[in-house]
């Protein structure tokens, strides 16, 4: 089943095309790198993507929606609910703990606290993290697992991960990745520079002049 199609896609900002005419299609459950240099456009795709910037011409699938042509509630729902974000730096809630900056989307999108809460301590559990942990006392990586836990709590249909190993050790980026590809239903979607990194996922995209190619 695809959970992510894109056709065609434009975006311009001031006199310069930085997306041409980007068109590719994700599977359920597939992990795709998303590679290229640096300037030439991922982060705005991710953001097209994931329905913070519009596009100027194209077409963004998820399922069945087409969130693009959709009032502005159903994306901020869409956004919640079926997406999953990863950014280079985990933006966690400092004065909340490891477990309640997980469970926040939960709350959001209506589950109690109880459940919300325990769901967070589920997936921190296997990532060797305790659910108290104040998130100021975290370290990098530790902060970027939690920064997983929370884009899984909703059980995403989609992930999207810019650069987030950007800022890690070689140990706390495999760690980080482990359990960003771990197989699910979710598919994923992750931006780096590593070609590492790039070879863990099962496909790799290069953008070059504002279209992507499936070689380097
Ligand atoms: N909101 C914006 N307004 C103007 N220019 C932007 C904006 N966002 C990105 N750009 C420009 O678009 C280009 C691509 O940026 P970006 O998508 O962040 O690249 P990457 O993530 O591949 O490094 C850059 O030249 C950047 O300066
Ligand atoms: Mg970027």
């Amino acid at each position: 089943m695809t959970r992510l199609v894109v056709e065609d896609l434009h975006r311009r900002f001031s006199d310069r095309d930085v997306l041409h005419g980007v068109g590719f299609e994700i599977a359920a459950g597939e992990t795709v790198a998303l590679m290229g240099p640096s300037g030439c456009g991922k982060t705005t795709l991710l953001q097209i993507i994931g329905l913070i910037d519009r596009p100027d011409a194209g077409r963004v699938v998820l399922g069945d929606h087409e969130p693009w042509s959709a009032p502005s509630a159903i994306r901020a729902e869409l956004r919640l609910t079926w997406l999953g974000f990863v950014f280079q730096r985990g933006n966690l809630i400092d004065h909340l703990s490891a477990r309640e900056n997980v469970a926040l989307p939960a709350w959001r999108a209506g589950q109690s606290r109880k459940a919300a809460l325990a769901r967070a301590d589920d997936l921190l559990a296997p990532l060797g993290i305790r659910g108290e942990t104040p998130s100021h006392v975290l370290s990098i990586g530790e902060t970027q697992r939690v920064a997983v836990a929370r884009a899984l709590v909703n059980r995403p249909q989609l992930i999207l991960a810019d650069e987030p190993t950007g800022s890690l050790d070689g140990a706390s980026a495999r760690s980080v990745l482990a359990a960003l590809l771990a197989p699910g239903e979710a598919a994923v979607l992750l931006v780096t520079h590593d070609p590492d990194v790039a070879a863990r996922a099962g496909r790799t995209l290069h953008m070059r002049d504002g279209k992507l190619r499936e070689r380097a």
